[in-house]
């Protein structure tokens, strides 16, 4: 892994702003008139999952809220004014919950050791792994188990979106955004668009 030296992070900006110039000229003035972004991304914060570069979407097409693996907490300000304003103001067309194999988050969750504030944070991911343990132990390999957690908690994340206040607003109006749910399988680099158990979800009158 080659890592930059912190100078070059300010001279590779001046470097992109005259790439992107020469492509057209107004690009910048373009962005300044306002965003309109389709889609909510609520990603990890791990340096491996720079959603932009994945997706080879561009400024302007991701609104994004990044966390320690990837929760949506129905307590947290931060993540509610960012679904709300993408929902209500923006008026996305698809919030994506984006997880990924070997979170640390979801491993310190599975061993049980998070410290400080990381553990109280990744304690959800814990009682998930506990809930579902029958079905993650039975995975031959702690690779499995831990891929599976991953996916466990991005279904979980997923599925608490839907309970949000600013979804049912949405769900009442009739006119709200699709829901995804996916993890970045970071060993290949390849997404892995996961099934929801919508139909469940919709029985259970967590969604219409
Ligand atoms: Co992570």
């Amino acid at each position: 892994m080659h890592y930059h030296e912190y100078d070059d992070l300010i001279k590779n900006n001046r470097l992109w702003v005259d790439e992107k110039l020469a492509e057209n000229p107004t690009y910048f003035k373009s962005l300044a008139q306002g965003q309109r972004p389709p889609f909510l991304f609520i990603g990890c914060s791990d340096s491996r999952m720079p959603l932009n570069s994945f997706t080879q979407t561009e400024p302007g097409e991701l609104f994004i809220h990044r966390n320690v693996a990837n929760q949506v907490s129905l307590t947290d300000m931060n993540l509610l004014a960012v679904l709300e304003y993408a929902v209500e103001a923006l008026e996305v067309q698809h919030i994506v919950v984006c997880g990924h194999y070997y979170c640390g988050g979801v491993e310190a969750a599975y061993k049980g050791t998070a410290t400080g504030v990381v553990e109280n944070w990744v304690n959800p991911i814990r009682e998930l792994y506990l809930l579902n343990r029958d079905e993650i132990d039975s995975l031959p390999s702690e690779r499995e188990r831990l891929n599976k957690l991953s996916e466990l908690n991005v279904v979980a994340q997923v599925k608490n979106i839907c309970t949000t206040s600013v979804m049912h607003r949405a769900f009442k109006t009739g006119k709200f955004p699709e829901v995804h749910g996916w993890v970045l399988d970071i060993e290949r680099g390849y997404i892995k668009d996961l099934e929801m158990p919508f139909k469940a979800w919709k029985d259970l009158g967590i969604m219409p």
